[in-house]
């Protein structure tokens, strides 16, 4: 039987160090393959951690490709589960936010600071 593999599971696979994808469904492992596609390793980056049915179709893969993909499957997302359509790229925005959150927190911090320094200034003349 082939093992259950959730989408959340798969969409934390989208780096070059692993890379899943789902077609149709079943899940693949195609880390090892990725210097070997002759498609290029880019294209299979690029969906990396995504539904990559649409893509692979697209492309009318020849009858060996589709033969090739059973080598790499390593299990099927739940039954009646599907890939989510966000691109998991929104690590970026967070960190932009938290950035942003500590900038705005800096210059408030510092105007307070200047304003007590003034004040004790102040009040010493
Ligand atoms: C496990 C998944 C995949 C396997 C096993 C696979 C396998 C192959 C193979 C064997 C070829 C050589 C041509 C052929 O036999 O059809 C090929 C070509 C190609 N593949 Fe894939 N592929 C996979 C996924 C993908 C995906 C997801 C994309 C797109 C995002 C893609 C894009 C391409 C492109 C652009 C070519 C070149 C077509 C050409 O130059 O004629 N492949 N792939």
């Amino acid at each position: 039987m082939s093992k259950v593999i959730t989408s959340e599971e798969v969409i934390k696979h989208n780096s070059n160090d692993s890379v899943w994808m789902v077609i149709r469904n079943d899940v693949y492992d195609v880390t090892s393959f990725l210097e070997e596609h002759p498609g290029g390793e880019e294209t299979l980056l690029e969906v990396a951690g995504q539904d990559a049915t649409q893509a692979f179709d697209d492309v009318g893969h020849s009858e060996d490709a589709k033969e090739l993909l059973k080598k790499y499957k390593i299990g099927s997302l739940p039954p009646g589960e599907t890939m989510p359509n966000v691109v998991p790229q929104q690590k970026p925005n967070c960190c932009e936010k938290v950035k942003q959150i500590v900038m705005v927190s800096s210059v408030v911090a510092g105007a307070i600071l200047v304003a007590i320094v003034l004040r004790k200034y102040l009040a010493s003349n």
